[in-house]
């Protein structure tokens, strides 16, 4: 296997392997694991999830280590995001336990498809559940398919480790002030792409969202939360309509080990003029340094990266979150699971 694929120049794109996990919830309870080696599902036409949106997800990765081990990054915080996202659709939640027993089972049976440590690619894993019975009314489901299954990729951002130019565009919004921004809930990635595919065609990597009600403070970075760093302290936006990123959550916890200060608060955008360096952070990319932040409504152009390199905060942070994801640094946290072959 490892001589038949091009591990380095892996895309994020969909790539099928051998095998993927499902379950499904009837008669209000879940059912048992099922492996299946089929990419496709057999859905009723007046599904839930193809009408009314019950379509929740969640995305995490497992990385082979210079000691050939396979690691699976917080899959138990995964495990309890995709509850919360969950219950905010008034979908039935799989209890953790299954989900972490789902992750591993699937992550085991394609372990010929963990890219090679070095490779800089990773094994993404993408659990889904949608509601499935059939029904006209708005309510919501009274069955649901959990399904994970899992596919190699490349590195998410195609410059790589290099400052990207992202924008600010006020006639966009994400979500909704109180809507369901905090959810990992497929209708937000569909309200987002008409300002994506937009900024693209500008030459941005990605939009910096506002806050969906003033308009005043930052919000996160298309799928990726925003974080900064100002007079040496890790600054990052507190917002109830943004994703809870797991990697923010994790470098915020790795910043306090260096001694760094985190304040988690209202970022204004005039702010963005007194920030040293910038990065959006996510599972696809850990940190994507961010390398100027033009705001095409007022045309004010913030340079972040004044020599066009990453800053030394941000390339520590993210060195030392991808050496503990590859086992080449230690995992004072306990963040990895290790998983049985
Ligand atoms: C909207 C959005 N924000 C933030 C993130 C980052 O979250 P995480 O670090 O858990 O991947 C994601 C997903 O990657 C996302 O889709």
């Amino acid at each position: 296997m490892d001589n038949e694929l091009d591990w380095k120049n892996l895309t994020f794109g969909y790539m099928p392997t051998d095998y993927n996990v499902r379950c499904r919830y009837r008669n209000g309870e879940w059912g048992e694991i099922e492996v299946s080696q089929s990419e496709m599902i057999d859905l009723h036409m007046a599904a839930t999830c193809l009408h009314y949106g019950q379509e929740i997800f969640e995305g995490l990765k497992a990385f082979r280590g210079k000691d050939g081990k396979i690691r699976v990054f917080r899959l138990e915080e995964n495990a309890r995001r995709i509850r919360e996202s969950a219950k905010g659709l008034m979908m039935a939640q799989l209890p953790e336990e299954k989900f972490i027993e789902m992750v591993k089972k699937v992550v085991a049976l394609n372990a010929r498809f963990v890219p090679p440590y070095g490779s800089g690619a990773s094994l993404y894993i993408r659990p889904i559940e949608i509601g499935t019975s059939a029904q006209v009314g708005v309510k919501p489901a009274s069955e649901y398919l959990f399904i994970i299954f899992v596919s190699p990729v490349g590195p998410y951002f195609k410059t790589g480790f290099r400052p990207t130019k992202i924008c600010i565009m006020r006639q966009y919004d994400r979500v909704a002030p109180r809507g369901t921004g905090r959810w990992k809930v497929g209708g937000n990635y569909a309200a987002s792409l008409t300002a994506g595919v937009h900024a693209h065609e500008l030459g941005y990597s990605a939009v910096l969202y506002l806050d969906p009600k003033e308009k005043k403070y930052l919000d996160e970075c298309g799928p990726a939360n925003f974080i900064a760093i100002k007079d040496g302290v890790y600054i990052t936006p507190a917002s109830d309509s943004i994703l809870p990123s797991i990697t923010n959550k994790s470098l915020m916890q790795l910043a306090e080990d260096m001694g760094i200060k985190v304040e988690c608060r209202h970022i204004t955008v005039d702010e963005l003029d007194e920030v040293d360096e910038a990065a959006a952070v996510g599972t696809a990319a850990v940190a994507s340094p961010v390398g100027e932040i033009d705001d095409l409504d007022t045309g004010k152009k913030y340079v972040i990266a004044k020599d066009g390199n990453p800053g030394p905060v941000v390339t520590r942070l993210y060195d030392t979150l991808r050496g503990i994801q590859n086992g080449d640094l230690p995992d004072p946290h306990g963040w990895c699971t290790i998983i049985e072959e």
